[in-house]
Protein backbone atom coordinates (compact mmCIF):
# COMPACT_ATOMS: atom_id res chain seq x y z
CA UNK A 1 0.00 0.00 0.00
CA UNK A 2 2.53 2.11 0.77
CA UNK A 3 4.91 1.28 -2.07
CA UNK A 4 1.68 2.48 -4.19
CA UNK A 5 0.98 5.53 -2.43
CA UNK A 6 4.77 6.67 -3.12
CA UNK A 7 4.63 5.62 -6.73
CA UNK A 8 1.81 7.64 -7.28
CA UNK A 9 3.22 10.68 -5.46
CA UNK A 10 6.24 10.41 -7.51
CA UNK A 11 4.36 10.02 -10.72
CA UNK A 12 2.35 13.08 -9.79
CA UNK A 13 5.53 15.20 -9.04
CA UNK A 14 7.00 13.88 -12.65
CA UNK A 15 3.81 15.16 -14.05
CA UNK A 16 4.26 18.95 -12.78
CA UNK A 17 7.21 19.73 -14.30
CA UNK A 18 6.29 21.63 -17.31
CA UNK A 19 9.08 22.44 -19.50
CA UNK A 20 9.64 24.18 -22.90
CA UNK A 21 12.94 24.55 -24.94
CA UNK A 22 15.16 27.75 -25.60
CA UNK A 23 15.76 28.88 -28.60
CA UNK A 24 18.84 31.19 -29.04
CA UNK A 25 17.96 31.65 -32.91
CA UNK A 26 16.76 35.40 -32.55
CA UNK A 27 16.62 38.78 -34.08
CA UNK A 28 19.19 40.12 -34.33
CA UNK A 29 21.16 37.35 -34.62
CA UNK A 30 24.52 37.82 -31.51
CA UNK A 31 27.60 37.69 -33.69
CA UNK A 32 28.79 34.29 -32.74
CA UNK A 33 26.10 30.87 -31.26
CA UNK A 34 27.66 27.77 -30.75
CA UNK A 35 24.78 25.53 -29.29
CA UNK A 36 25.42 21.48 -28.21
CA UNK A 37 21.27 20.92 -28.58
CA UNK A 38 21.74 17.08 -27.34
CA UNK A 39 22.37 18.95 -23.65
CA UNK A 40 20.16 20.90 -21.70
CA UNK A 41 20.49 23.04 -18.57
CA UNK A 42 17.14 22.80 -16.85
CA UNK A 43 16.09 26.32 -15.18
CA UNK A 44 13.27 26.03 -12.87
CA UNK A 45 11.03 27.89 -10.53
CA UNK A 46 12.70 29.19 -7.59
CA UNK A 47 16.55 28.66 -8.51
CA UNK A 48 18.15 32.24 -8.09
CA UNK A 49 20.05 34.69 -9.81
CA UNK A 50 23.68 35.99 -8.65
CA UNK A 51 24.81 39.34 -8.68
CA UNK A 52 26.65 42.30 -7.46
CA UNK A 53 23.74 43.16 -5.70
CA UNK A 54 25.91 46.84 -4.93
CA UNK A 55 25.55 48.03 -8.33
CA UNK A 56 22.18 49.46 -8.58
CA UNK A 57 22.38 49.53 -12.86
CA UNK A 58 23.39 45.61 -12.57
CA UNK A 59 20.58 45.14 -9.77
CA UNK A 60 18.02 47.02 -12.24
CA UNK A 61 18.96 44.74 -15.63
CA UNK A 62 18.72 41.64 -13.25
CA UNK A 63 15.06 42.78 -12.17
CA UNK A 64 14.19 43.09 -15.81
CA UNK A 65 15.72 39.45 -16.87
CA UNK A 66 13.59 38.21 -14.20
CA UNK A 67 10.12 40.32 -14.77
CA UNK A 68 10.81 39.23 -18.49
CA UNK A 69 11.05 35.64 -17.49
CA UNK A 70 8.14 35.14 -15.44
CA UNK A 71 6.15 37.02 -17.84
CA UNK A 72 6.59 34.98 -20.73
CA UNK A 73 7.05 31.35 -19.26
CA UNK A 74 5.65 31.72 -15.60
CA UNK A 75 9.23 30.65 -14.35
CA UNK A 76 10.25 32.78 -11.59
CA UNK A 77 13.26 33.10 -10.19
CA UNK A 78 14.69 34.28 -6.80
CA UNK A 79 17.12 37.23 -6.24
CA UNK A 80 20.43 35.32 -4.42
CA UNK A 81 22.61 37.98 -4.52
CA UNK A 82 25.63 35.88 -3.24
CA UNK A 83 24.98 32.35 -3.63
CA UNK A 84 27.79 30.75 -5.59
CA UNK A 85 25.56 28.10 -6.91
CA UNK A 86 22.95 30.14 -8.11
CA UNK A 87 21.74 29.12 -11.56
CA UNK A 88 22.27 32.40 -13.29
CA UNK A 89 25.54 34.29 -12.83
CA UNK A 90 26.30 37.41 -13.96
CA UNK A 91 29.77 38.74 -13.81
CA UNK A 92 31.49 42.13 -14.56
CA UNK A 93 34.69 42.48 -16.27
CA UNK A 94 35.95 40.07 -19.58
CA UNK A 95 39.13 37.51 -17.77
CA UNK A 96 40.71 37.83 -21.29
CA UNK A 97 41.00 41.82 -20.93
CA UNK A 98 42.84 41.43 -17.53
CA UNK A 99 44.97 39.16 -19.91
CA UNK A 100 45.44 41.90 -21.55
CA UNK A 101 45.98 44.65 -19.71
CA UNK A 102 48.74 42.67 -17.90
CA UNK A 103 50.83 42.18 -21.30
CA UNK A 104 51.12 45.91 -21.90
CA UNK A 105 51.98 46.87 -18.90
CA UNK A 106 53.76 50.46 -18.95
CA UNK A 107 52.01 50.98 -22.35
CA UNK A 108 48.97 52.62 -22.90
CA UNK A 109 45.80 50.82 -22.54
CA UNK A 110 43.86 49.90 -25.84
CA UNK A 111 40.75 51.99 -26.12
CA UNK A 112 37.95 49.86 -26.48
CA UNK A 113 35.22 51.08 -29.13
CA UNK A 114 31.83 52.08 -27.80
CA UNK A 115 30.71 48.92 -29.55
CA UNK A 116 33.12 46.34 -27.51
CA UNK A 117 31.75 48.42 -24.52
CA UNK A 118 28.33 46.89 -25.21
CA UNK A 119 29.96 43.30 -25.40
CA UNK A 120 28.36 40.31 -23.40
CA UNK A 121 29.00 36.36 -23.57
CA UNK A 122 26.21 33.68 -22.05
CA UNK A 123 27.57 30.07 -21.36
CA UNK A 124 25.41 27.82 -20.07
CA UNK A 125 26.61 24.45 -19.43
CA UNK A 126 25.64 22.18 -16.40
CA UNK A 127 26.90 24.92 -13.90
CA UNK A 128 23.93 26.87 -15.24
CA UNK A 129 23.70 30.16 -17.39
CA UNK A 130 26.79 32.54 -16.70
CA UNK A 131 26.38 35.97 -18.26
CA UNK A 132 29.53 38.31 -18.69
CA UNK A 133 29.73 41.93 -19.61
CA UNK A 134 32.57 44.77 -19.74
CA UNK A 135 29.56 47.36 -18.10
CA UNK A 136 26.28 46.72 -17.10
CA UNK A 137 25.01 47.67 -20.37
CA UNK A 138 26.01 44.26 -21.68
CA UNK A 139 23.76 42.58 -18.91
CA UNK A 140 20.64 44.01 -20.54
CA UNK A 141 21.50 42.98 -23.58
CA UNK A 142 22.46 39.70 -22.72
CA UNK A 143 18.73 39.75 -20.80
CA UNK A 144 17.49 40.94 -24.22
CA UNK A 145 19.12 37.52 -25.73
CA UNK A 146 17.66 35.45 -23.27
CA UNK A 147 14.29 37.41 -23.06
CA UNK A 148 13.84 36.68 -27.13
CA UNK A 149 14.76 33.32 -26.29
CA UNK A 150 12.47 31.79 -24.44
CA UNK A 151 10.06 29.57 -25.38
CA UNK A 152 5.99 31.15 -26.00
CA UNK A 153 2.99 29.88 -26.54
CA UNK A 154 1.09 30.62 -30.09
CA UNK A 155 -1.56 32.08 -27.45
CA UNK A 156 -1.47 35.81 -25.69
CA UNK A 157 -2.26 34.00 -22.47
CA UNK A 158 1.23 33.80 -19.72
CA UNK A 159 2.40 30.36 -20.32
CA UNK A 160 2.42 28.14 -16.92
CA UNK A 161 5.79 26.73 -17.05
CA UNK A 162 7.71 25.60 -14.09
CA UNK A 163 11.21 24.68 -16.18
CA UNK A 164 12.97 26.33 -19.28
CA UNK A 165 15.31 23.62 -20.99
CA UNK A 166 18.46 26.07 -22.24
CA UNK A 167 20.79 23.70 -24.45
CA UNK A 168 24.49 24.14 -23.56
CA UNK A 169 25.34 27.31 -25.75
CA UNK A 170 28.19 29.92 -25.80
CA UNK A 171 27.26 33.17 -26.70
CA UNK A 172 29.45 35.75 -27.76
CA UNK A 173 28.21 39.21 -28.67
CA UNK A 174 28.16 43.00 -29.93
CA UNK A 175 27.24 45.42 -32.14
CA UNK A 176 28.05 46.19 -35.65
CA UNK A 177 27.67 49.91 -35.80
CA UNK A 178 28.12 52.49 -32.98
CA UNK A 179 24.76 54.30 -33.81
CA UNK A 180 21.55 52.10 -34.29
CA UNK A 181 18.51 54.41 -34.26
CA UNK A 182 14.68 54.78 -35.11
CA UNK A 183 12.87 57.64 -35.55
CA UNK A 184 9.11 58.93 -34.58
CA UNK A 185 7.26 61.73 -36.68
CA UNK A 186 4.86 63.04 -32.98
CA UNK A 187 4.15 66.44 -34.49
CA UNK A 188 1.97 65.23 -37.40
CA UNK A 189 0.43 63.01 -35.09
CA UNK A 190 1.11 62.89 -31.62
CA UNK A 191 1.21 60.16 -29.43
CA UNK A 192 0.83 59.61 -25.68
CA UNK A 193 3.71 59.17 -23.60
CA UNK A 194 2.42 55.56 -23.30
CA UNK A 195 2.97 55.13 -26.80
CA UNK A 196 6.09 56.13 -26.90
CA UNK A 197 7.27 54.21 -24.03
CA UNK A 198 6.36 51.23 -26.05
CA UNK A 199 7.93 52.51 -28.48
CA UNK A 200 11.17 52.60 -26.82
CA UNK A 201 11.09 49.10 -25.15
CA UNK A 202 10.64 47.87 -29.16
CA UNK A 203 13.74 49.74 -30.17
CA UNK A 204 15.46 48.61 -26.78
CA UNK A 205 14.16 44.88 -27.68
CA UNK A 206 16.76 45.23 -31.07
CA UNK A 207 19.34 46.72 -29.57
CA UNK A 208 18.97 50.17 -30.78
CA UNK A 209 20.53 52.69 -29.04
CA UNK A 210 19.34 56.04 -30.35
CA UNK A 211 15.55 57.30 -30.78
CA UNK A 212 15.34 60.57 -32.88
CA UNK A 213 12.30 62.47 -31.54
CA UNK A 214 10.60 64.91 -33.80
CA UNK A 215 8.56 67.62 -32.66
CA UNK A 216 8.04 70.08 -34.63
CA UNK A 217 5.91 70.19 -38.10
CA UNK A 218 4.02 73.52 -39.97
CA UNK A 219 1.40 70.58 -38.48
CA UNK A 220 1.69 71.40 -34.37
CA UNK A 221 4.43 72.21 -32.32
CA UNK A 222 4.86 69.18 -29.50
CA UNK A 223 7.69 70.57 -27.60
CA UNK A 224 6.90 72.67 -24.54
CA UNK A 225 9.03 75.83 -23.83
CA UNK A 226 8.97 77.58 -20.62
CA UNK A 227 10.12 80.75 -21.54
CA UNK A 228 7.40 80.57 -24.46
CA UNK A 229 4.29 79.23 -22.02
CA UNK A 230 2.24 80.25 -25.71
CA UNK A 231 4.25 78.22 -28.14
CA UNK A 232 3.20 74.85 -27.05
CA UNK A 233 -0.62 75.44 -25.84
CA UNK A 234 -1.29 77.03 -29.33
CA UNK A 235 0.74 76.12 -31.94
CA UNK A 236 -0.07 72.43 -30.70
CA UNK A 237 -3.52 72.73 -32.25
CA UNK A 238 -4.63 72.59 -35.53
CA UNK A 239 -8.40 73.44 -36.10
CA UNK A 240 -9.07 70.71 -38.31
CA UNK A 241 -7.20 68.12 -40.90
CA UNK A 242 -7.91 67.49 -44.15
CA UNK A 243 -8.85 63.71 -45.13
CA UNK A 244 -6.55 61.40 -47.03
CA UNK A 245 -4.07 62.98 -48.90
CA UNK A 246 -5.05 66.83 -49.27
CA UNK A 247 -8.78 65.86 -50.59
CA UNK A 248 -9.93 69.43 -49.78
CA UNK A 249 -12.62 67.69 -47.66
CA UNK A 250 -11.69 68.29 -43.90
CA UNK A 251 -12.70 66.64 -40.60
CA UNK A 252 -13.86 69.39 -39.02
CA UNK A 253 -12.04 68.06 -35.54
CA UNK A 254 -9.97 70.02 -33.75
CA UNK A 255 -6.53 68.01 -32.81
CA UNK A 256 -3.55 68.68 -30.62
CA UNK A 257 -1.38 67.44 -27.76
CA UNK A 258 2.18 68.48 -26.50
CA UNK A 259 4.75 67.17 -24.25
CA UNK A 260 5.58 69.10 -20.81
CA UNK A 261 9.08 69.61 -19.46
CA UNK A 262 8.16 66.92 -17.06
CA UNK A 263 6.97 64.59 -19.46
CA UNK A 264 9.91 64.69 -22.07
CA UNK A 265 12.26 63.88 -18.46
CA UNK A 266 10.24 60.96 -17.46
CA UNK A 267 10.71 59.56 -21.79
CA UNK A 268 14.14 60.62 -21.20
CA UNK A 269 14.76 58.58 -17.99
CA UNK A 270 13.17 55.50 -19.18
CA UNK A 271 15.12 55.53 -22.45
CA UNK A 272 18.49 55.39 -20.69
CA UNK A 273 17.05 53.01 -18.29
CA UNK A 274 17.01 50.46 -21.55
CA UNK A 275 20.53 52.31 -23.25
CA UNK A 276 18.72 54.38 -25.81
CA UNK A 277 19.82 58.03 -26.28
CA UNK A 278 16.91 60.34 -27.00
CA UNK A 279 17.46 62.51 -29.96
CA UNK A 280 15.62 65.47 -30.12
CA UNK A 281 14.54 67.17 -33.03
CA UNK A 282 13.53 71.00 -33.70
CA UNK A 283 13.38 70.70 -37.56
CA UNK A 284 14.55 74.54 -38.45
CA UNK A 285 14.24 76.98 -40.05
CA UNK A 286 11.07 75.47 -42.09
CA UNK A 287 8.54 73.15 -40.96
CA UNK A 288 8.04 75.91 -38.60
CA UNK A 289 4.16 76.98 -39.58
CA UNK A 290 3.28 75.74 -35.89
CA UNK A 291 5.59 78.27 -34.26
CA UNK A 292 4.75 80.79 -36.54
CA UNK A 293 1.48 80.49 -35.49
CA UNK A 294 2.14 82.02 -32.32
CA UNK A 295 4.42 84.81 -33.81
CA UNK A 296 3.91 85.56 -36.95
CA UNK A 297 6.21 88.79 -36.39
CA UNK A 298 8.75 85.37 -37.07
CA UNK A 299 7.72 85.47 -40.83
CA UNK A 300 8.94 87.47 -43.52
CA UNK A 301 5.53 88.29 -44.62
CA UNK A 302 3.60 88.86 -41.22
CA UNK A 303 1.09 86.23 -41.20
CA UNK A 304 -1.26 84.84 -40.04
CA UNK A 305 -0.26 81.78 -39.97
CA UNK A 306 -2.92 79.36 -38.57
CA UNK A 307 -0.99 75.80 -37.58
CA UNK A 308 -1.68 73.75 -41.27
CA UNK A 309 -4.21 71.92 -41.75
CA UNK A 310 -3.18 70.09 -44.98
CA UNK A 311 -0.36 67.72 -45.59
CA UNK A 312 3.23 68.70 -47.15
CA UNK A 313 5.77 71.58 -46.78
CA UNK A 314 4.31 75.30 -46.31
CA UNK A 315 6.58 78.39 -48.11
CA UNK A 316 6.44 80.10 -45.06
CA UNK A 317 9.55 79.64 -42.81
CA UNK A 318 11.20 82.04 -40.57
CA UNK A 319 12.62 84.75 -41.41
CA UNK A 320 16.12 85.03 -41.51
CA UNK A 321 16.88 88.83 -41.54
CA UNK A 322 14.73 89.31 -38.34
CA UNK A 323 17.43 89.20 -35.45
CA UNK A 324 14.34 88.36 -33.48
CA UNK A 325 14.33 84.56 -35.07
CA UNK A 326 17.94 84.12 -33.71
CA UNK A 327 16.60 85.21 -30.03
CA UNK A 328 13.51 82.69 -30.64
CA UNK A 329 15.71 79.91 -31.91
CA UNK A 330 18.44 80.13 -29.26
CA UNK A 331 15.59 80.10 -26.65
CA UNK A 332 13.80 77.04 -27.41
CA UNK A 333 17.13 74.85 -28.56
CA UNK A 334 18.85 76.42 -24.64
CA UNK A 335 15.81 74.66 -23.16
CA UNK A 336 16.13 71.65 -25.15
CA UNK A 337 19.57 70.77 -24.19
CA UNK A 338 17.99 72.09 -20.60
CA UNK A 339 15.73 69.05 -20.97
CA UNK A 340 17.56 66.52 -23.42
CA UNK A 341 21.44 65.04 -22.27
CA UNK A 342 21.93 63.84 -25.14
CA UNK A 343 25.13 64.95 -26.96
CA UNK A 344 23.22 65.35 -30.37
CA UNK A 345 21.08 67.26 -31.08
CA UNK A 346 18.69 67.58 -34.44
CA UNK A 347 18.22 70.73 -35.93
CA UNK A 348 16.69 69.38 -39.45
CA UNK A 349 16.75 71.74 -42.03
CA UNK A 350 15.33 69.71 -44.73
CA UNK A 351 12.75 71.00 -47.10
CA UNK A 352 13.16 74.65 -46.42
CA UNK A 353 11.58 76.67 -49.34
CA UNK A 354 13.21 79.89 -50.41
CA UNK A 355 10.10 82.12 -52.07
CA UNK A 356 9.76 83.91 -49.06
CA UNK A 357 13.60 84.65 -48.46
CA UNK A 358 14.11 85.68 -51.86
CA UNK A 359 11.08 88.16 -52.04
CA UNK A 360 12.10 89.42 -48.14
CA UNK A 361 13.62 92.91 -48.01
CA UNK A 362 15.15 91.97 -44.24
CA UNK A 363 16.11 87.90 -45.41
CA UNK A 364 18.26 90.29 -48.42
CA UNK A 365 19.71 92.70 -46.36
CA UNK A 366 20.97 89.99 -44.08
CA UNK A 367 22.03 88.37 -47.02
CA UNK A 368 24.10 91.57 -47.88
CA UNK A 369 24.98 92.01 -44.40
CA UNK A 370 26.98 88.56 -44.18
CA UNK A 371 28.78 89.37 -47.78
CA UNK A 372 26.89 86.39 -49.52
CA UNK A 373 27.62 85.64 -53.25
CA UNK A 374 26.32 83.04 -55.50
CA UNK A 375 29.55 81.18 -56.35
CA UNK A 376 27.61 78.69 -58.51
CA UNK A 377 27.30 75.92 -56.58
CA UNK A 378 25.78 77.79 -53.13
CA UNK A 379 22.72 79.74 -53.91
CA UNK A 380 22.61 83.32 -51.30
CA UNK A 381 19.64 81.94 -50.04
CA UNK A 382 21.38 78.43 -49.46
CA UNK A 383 24.22 79.80 -47.63
CA UNK A 384 21.46 82.05 -45.87
CA UNK A 385 20.56 78.98 -44.34
CA UNK A 386 23.79 77.46 -43.88
CA UNK A 387 24.64 80.63 -41.47
CA UNK A 388 21.69 80.04 -39.41
CA UNK A 389 23.28 76.28 -38.75
CA UNK A 390 26.21 77.49 -38.26
CA UNK A 391 24.58 80.05 -35.48
CA UNK A 392 22.97 76.83 -34.42
CA UNK A 393 26.58 74.85 -34.53
CA UNK A 394 28.05 77.30 -32.67
CA UNK A 395 25.28 77.88 -29.65
CA UNK A 396 25.06 73.90 -29.30
CA UNK A 397 28.95 73.28 -29.16
CA UNK A 398 28.75 76.23 -26.35
CA UNK A 399 26.30 73.14 -24.28
CA UNK A 400 28.96 70.41 -25.64
CA UNK A 401 26.75 69.13 -28.00
CA UNK A 402 26.48 68.35 -31.70
CA UNK A 403 24.62 68.99 -34.54
CA UNK A 404 22.79 66.78 -36.60
CA UNK A 405 20.96 68.05 -39.78
CA UNK A 406 19.07 66.65 -42.73
CA UNK A 407 21.58 66.68 -46.09
CA UNK A 408 19.88 69.51 -47.43
CA UNK A 409 22.59 71.18 -44.31
CA UNK A 410 24.70 70.30 -47.41
CA UNK A 411 23.77 72.52 -49.50
CA UNK A 412 24.97 76.25 -48.56
CA UNK A 413 28.43 74.35 -47.72
CA UNK A 414 28.22 72.27 -44.94
CA UNK A 415 29.18 73.54 -41.29
CA UNK A 416 32.72 72.73 -39.19
CA UNK A 417 30.96 70.05 -37.76
CA UNK A 418 27.83 69.05 -38.34
CA UNK A 419 26.21 65.89 -38.60
CA UNK A 420 24.80 64.59 -41.93
CA UNK A 421 21.68 62.55 -41.88
CA UNK A 422 21.60 61.28 -45.45
CA UNK A 423 17.55 60.95 -46.41
CA UNK A 424 17.60 62.15 -50.00
CA UNK A 425 19.55 58.91 -50.89
CA UNK A 426 23.03 57.70 -49.66
CA UNK A 427 24.74 60.68 -51.80
CA UNK A 428 24.42 62.96 -49.20
CA UNK A 429 25.74 60.69 -46.93
CA UNK A 430 28.64 59.97 -49.67
CA UNK A 431 29.74 63.83 -49.97
CA UNK A 432 29.69 64.41 -46.41
CA UNK A 433 31.95 61.28 -45.25
CA UNK A 434 34.50 62.74 -48.14
CA UNK A 435 34.66 65.69 -46.28
CA UNK A 436 35.58 64.13 -42.87
CA UNK A 437 31.95 64.52 -41.29
CA UNK A 438 29.81 62.09 -39.57
CA UNK A 439 26.67 60.38 -41.49
CA UNK A 440 23.78 58.73 -40.19
CA UNK A 441 22.56 56.97 -43.49
CA UNK A 442 18.72 57.22 -43.82
CA UNK A 443 17.72 56.79 -47.31
CA UNK A 444 14.43 56.90 -47.88
CA UNK A 445 14.59 53.69 -50.65
CA UNK A 446 15.83 51.47 -47.77
CA UNK A 447 14.64 53.30 -44.53
CA UNK A 448 11.34 54.78 -44.84
CA UNK A 449 9.18 52.72 -42.91
CA UNK A 450 6.36 55.45 -43.73
CA UNK A 451 5.98 53.38 -47.35
CA UNK A 452 3.88 50.60 -47.65
CA UNK A 453 5.57 47.25 -46.92
CA UNK A 454 3.24 45.14 -49.11
CA UNK A 455 2.69 45.61 -52.74
CA UNK A 456 -0.95 45.27 -52.30
CA UNK A 457 -1.79 48.87 -51.34
CA UNK A 458 -5.43 48.47 -51.35
CA UNK A 459 -5.02 45.74 -48.61
CA UNK A 460 -2.89 48.34 -45.73
CA UNK A 461 -4.17 51.37 -44.40
CA UNK A 462 -3.45 54.47 -46.52
CA UNK A 463 0.16 55.56 -46.61
CA UNK A 464 2.21 58.03 -48.34
CA UNK A 465 3.07 55.82 -50.60
CA UNK A 466 6.12 54.23 -51.83
CA UNK A 467 7.16 50.56 -51.77
CA UNK A 468 9.58 49.20 -48.85
CA UNK A 469 9.02 45.42 -47.89
CA UNK A 470 10.80 44.18 -45.18
CA UNK A 471 13.49 42.43 -47.91
CA UNK A 472 14.49 45.80 -49.36
CA UNK A 473 15.60 47.32 -45.75
CA UNK A 474 16.95 43.95 -45.06
CA UNK A 475 19.22 44.39 -48.42
CA UNK A 476 20.75 47.63 -46.99
CA UNK A 477 24.61 48.35 -46.82
CA UNK A 478 25.30 51.33 -44.90
CA UNK A 479 28.65 51.72 -45.76
CA UNK A 480 28.62 51.71 -49.42
CA UNK A 481 31.68 50.00 -49.51
CA UNK A 482 31.99 50.47 -53.36
CA UNK A 483 32.08 54.17 -53.40
CA UNK A 484 33.61 54.56 -49.95
CA UNK A 485 36.94 53.78 -48.83
CA UNK A 486 37.93 52.34 -45.78
CA UNK A 487 39.09 55.28 -43.96
CA UNK A 488 35.81 57.32 -45.19
CA UNK A 489 33.79 54.69 -44.22
CA UNK A 490 34.81 55.19 -40.72
CA UNK A 491 32.92 58.43 -40.93
CA UNK A 492 29.32 56.27 -41.20
CA UNK A 493 28.22 56.10 -37.46
CA UNK A 494 25.23 53.94 -38.67
CA UNK A 495 21.42 53.48 -40.01
CA UNK A 496 18.38 54.88 -38.98
CA UNK A 497 14.59 54.10 -39.74
CA UNK A 498 12.38 56.73 -39.85
CA UNK A 499 8.73 56.70 -39.42
CA UNK A 500 6.91 60.40 -40.55
CA UNK A 501 3.53 60.20 -39.76
CA UNK A 502 1.33 62.10 -41.84
CA UNK A 503 -0.92 59.02 -42.57
CA UNK A 504 -0.14 57.24 -39.70
CA UNK A 505 -2.79 58.85 -36.36
CA UNK A 506 -2.97 55.71 -34.18
CA UNK A 507 -1.06 53.81 -31.83
CA UNK A 508 -1.60 50.45 -33.73
CA UNK A 509 -0.97 51.96 -37.11
CA UNK A 510 2.47 53.68 -35.97
CA UNK A 511 3.80 49.49 -34.70
CA UNK A 512 2.16 48.38 -37.93
CA UNK A 513 4.52 50.21 -40.06
CA UNK A 514 7.47 49.34 -37.40
CA UNK A 515 6.89 45.96 -37.06
CA UNK A 516 8.75 44.02 -38.90
CA UNK A 517 10.77 46.57 -40.86
CA UNK A 518 12.52 47.09 -37.38
CA UNK A 519 13.85 43.58 -37.08
CA UNK A 520 15.29 43.67 -40.45
CA UNK A 521 16.82 47.11 -40.09
CA UNK A 522 17.80 45.78 -36.45
CA UNK A 523 20.25 42.84 -38.30
CA UNK A 524 21.97 46.29 -40.73
CA UNK A 525 22.62 47.66 -37.33
CA UNK A 526 23.45 45.15 -35.56
CA UNK A 527 25.13 42.09 -37.98
CA UNK A 528 28.41 41.88 -39.88
CA UNK A 529 27.38 42.12 -43.27
CA UNK A 530 28.93 38.16 -43.67
CA UNK A 531 26.28 37.12 -41.23
CA UNK A 532 22.87 38.82 -42.81
CA UNK A 533 20.98 36.00 -44.61
CA UNK A 534 17.66 37.13 -45.16
CA UNK A 535 16.14 33.46 -46.16
CA UNK A 536 17.66 32.67 -42.51
CA UNK A 537 15.95 35.69 -41.41
CA UNK A 538 12.46 34.88 -42.35
CA UNK A 539 12.52 31.68 -40.35
CA UNK A 540 13.69 33.97 -37.42
CA UNK A 541 10.94 35.78 -37.26
CA UNK A 542 8.01 33.78 -36.64
CA UNK A 543 9.22 33.47 -33.15
CA UNK A 544 9.62 37.41 -32.30
CA UNK A 545 6.33 37.71 -33.93
CA UNK A 546 4.69 35.32 -31.07
CA UNK A 547 6.69 37.52 -28.85
CA UNK A 548 4.98 40.86 -30.02
CA UNK A 549 1.75 38.91 -29.78
CA UNK A 550 2.27 38.54 -25.87
CA UNK A 551 3.32 41.84 -25.98
CA UNK A 552 0.27 43.08 -27.38
CA UNK A 553 1.73 45.27 -29.88
CA UNK A 554 0.69 45.25 -33.14
CA UNK A 555 3.07 44.14 -36.75
CA UNK A 556 2.50 43.36 -40.50
CA UNK A 557 1.13 40.05 -41.10
CA UNK A 558 2.36 39.77 -44.69
CA UNK A 559 6.26 39.59 -45.77
CA UNK A 560 7.73 40.68 -48.79
C1 LIG B 1 12.52 64.37 -44.54
O1 LIG B 1 12.05 63.25 -44.79
N1 LIG B 1 11.90 65.46 -44.94
C2 LIG B 1 13.75 64.51 -43.81
ZN1 LIG C 1 12.58 87.24 -44.19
Amino acid sequence: MKKILVSILLVCAAATVVAQRADYRIIPLPKSVETDTARVFPLRTGMGIAYDAGNPEVARNVQFLRQWVEELTGVKLALTPDDKKAAVRLTLGFPADKKVKKAKKGQPAAVLTEQQQEAYTITVNESGIQIAARNPIGFFRAAQTLRKSLPLTKNAQPTTLNSIDFPYVQIQDEPRFVYRGAHLDCARHFFSVEVVKQYLDLLALHGCNQFHWHFTEDQGWRFEVKALPELAKKGSVREQTVIGRNSGVYDGQRYGGYYTQEQCREIVNYAAERYINVIPEIDLPGHMQGALHVYPNLGCTGGPYPVWQIWGVSRDVLCAGNPETMTFLKTVIGELCDVFPSKYIHIGGDECPKVRWKECPKCQAKAKELGLKDDGKHSIENQLQTWINHEMEQYLKERGRDMIGWDEVLEGGLTEHGIVMSWRGINGGIEAAKQHHRVIMTPTDYCYIDYYQLKDQWGQPLGIGGYLPVSKVYSFEPLIPDQLSEEEQKYILGPQVNLWTEYVGVPQHVFYMLLPRLDAISEVQWCRSDQKDFEDFKTRLPRMKQLYDRMGVNYCHGLE
